[in-house]
């Protein structure tokens, strides 16, 4: 079975109020385009069809290498869709039509919709329930439970305006009939080519189009800001749920935020107000304490993090290793069993096994024009605020004393300090005025 998209993404998105064409906007880190794109993956479409118009040149290089047609002037769905005709030469490929700002529809969806093409209907057009009907196509059934038109709200009267199945605009269809119907549909009331016409084309034909229901959130459509957020929100639940399926504990889970690349393995416990930013991996049996950002990290096994930890992108944290209150990490790793647990700053540094850094310390990394490493060995005991000042290397076995300033390499099981000497006087008396 060969399965194509098209992806309809000509419209200009002014309510969205940005710079930013609308397909690239994201929804838990993760593209509008790139949702659709994922999940239409998943049903193994082999080809999508873009349709661009507004800013084609800035979404031309997010469509990794897809085929396009540029629509210009807008006349509308059809008009869309009719456009991409030359890009399919087998008459029996099955055709989904999505939109670029609808992206959230399941895999398990377009299956049906497929399975309703394969069952003998000509289209299978994607429907949901809403109390708020308003601005949407309505699906008119007959008697058979077949949808035989589709009314734009618009032009729709009092009656079918009270009618609460709505059209998602996701529909599927065979290149053969699709264009044919097409071929049909004439200019509307208000100057564009409705897809939705192919409805009532095909039923008035003799051919059946069948529907399915999806929940309405499944289909919300990003048309502005507000869009997003109930999007991101929806969303969120939705990777909750995934989570806690996966056996992930939360203390608050709506005070968690999760991209979507996040991967989190069983019992692992995330505490209130913690935001978990792109590609984290946290490995079974860790804790990541309240009010900690991780992104572009790994966590290794049974590792406690936080609470107010910050990951930085590029940190590698290895099994049971331990990081404590206003610590920030940055492209570095810090090895198994070790310990940073409290104020510090790890930049580019590789920490080894069992070392524990002490409050206070600073890896100084930048120089003002380059960032230079520090190597951390196995065993090493960095006093309490202490300065390393990169590029250093303390070997195994060392210990800094506690203040220090560390400025060249420490031999393996050694002892260094740098700290002036203290000096002692006896205290003055002063003599109170009174
Ligand atoms: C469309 C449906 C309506 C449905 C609603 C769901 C039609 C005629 N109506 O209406 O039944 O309930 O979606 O949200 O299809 N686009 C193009 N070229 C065009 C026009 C639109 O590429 O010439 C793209 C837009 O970028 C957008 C999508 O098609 O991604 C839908 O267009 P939009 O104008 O939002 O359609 P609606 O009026 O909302
Ligand atoms: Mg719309």
């Amino acid at each position: 079975m060969d399965i194509n998209s098209i992806i309809l993404a000509a419209g200009k998105g002014k309510r969205m109020n940005s710079n930013l064409p609308k397909p690239l906007h994201k929804v838990a880190g993760k593209t509008l385009l790139l949702w659709l794109q994922e999940t239409l993956k998943k049903v193994s479409v082999s080809k999508n069809i873009f349709v661009l118009g507004h800013d084609s040149e800035k979404l031309t290089k997010h469509i990794q290498g897809a085929e396009y047609v540029i629509q210009e002037p807008q006349l509308g769905t059809g008009h869309a869709v009719k456009l991409t005709k030359d890009k399919f030469d087998r008459p029996e490929t099955i055709i989904i039509v999505a939109y670029a700002d609808t992206p959230f529809i399941e895999a398990n969806t377009i299956k049906k919709m497929i399975d309703q093409i394969q069952n003998g209907f000509k289209i299978s057009i994607l429907g949901f329930e809403t109390e708020n009907p308003t601005g949407y196509g309505r699906l008119i059934l007959n008697k058979k439970n077949e949808v035989i038109r589709v009314v734009e709200d618009n032009d729709a009267d009092e009656e079918v305006k009270s009618i609460t199945l709505c059209n998602s605009g996701v529909l599927a269809a065979k290149a053969r009939d699709i264009f044919k119907f097409l071929d049909k549909v004439q200019l509307s009331n208000n100057g564009e080519y409705y897809l939705t016409d192919i409805i009532s084309i095909c039923s008035s034909l003799g051919s059946k189009v069948g529907y399915i229901i999806s929940p309405e959130e499944e289909l919300i459509g990003i048309n502005n800001r507000a869009d997003q957020a109930k999007a991101e929100s929806f969303i969120q639940s939705k990777l909750i749920q995934k989570h806690l399926a996966n056996g992930v504990t939360f203390f608050d889970p709506k005070s968690v935020y999760f991209d979507a690349s996040a991967e989190i393995e069983s019992d692992v416990i995330i505490e209130p107000n913690v935001f978990v930013g792109p590609n984290v991996k946290i490995e079974s049996q860790s804790v990541i304490k309240a009010f900690s950002y991780l992104e572009n990290c790994s966590i290794g096994e049974n590792c406690s993090i936080g609470p107010y930890a910050r990951i930085r992108p590029d940190t590698v944290i290895q099994e049971n290793a331990k990081i404590g209150n206003f610590v920030e990490i940055k492209n570095s790793v810090v090895g198994e069993n070790s310990k940073v647990s409290h104020l510090s700053y790890i930049g580019d540094t590789s920490i080894g096994l069992d070392s524990n850094i002490g409050a206070g310390t600073i890896t100084c990394n930048y120089d003002g024009t380059n960032k230079n490493k520090t190597t951390i060995g196995n065993n090493v005991f960095i006093g309490s605020n202490s300065s390393l000042i990169a590029p250093i290397t303390i070997r195994d076995g060392s210990i800094v004393g506690a203040g220090s300033t560390i400025s060249k390499d420490v031999k393996e099981n050694s002892i260094a300090i740098e700290r002036s000497i203290q000096k002692q006087f006896k205290k003055r008396n002063i003599k109170s005025k009174k």
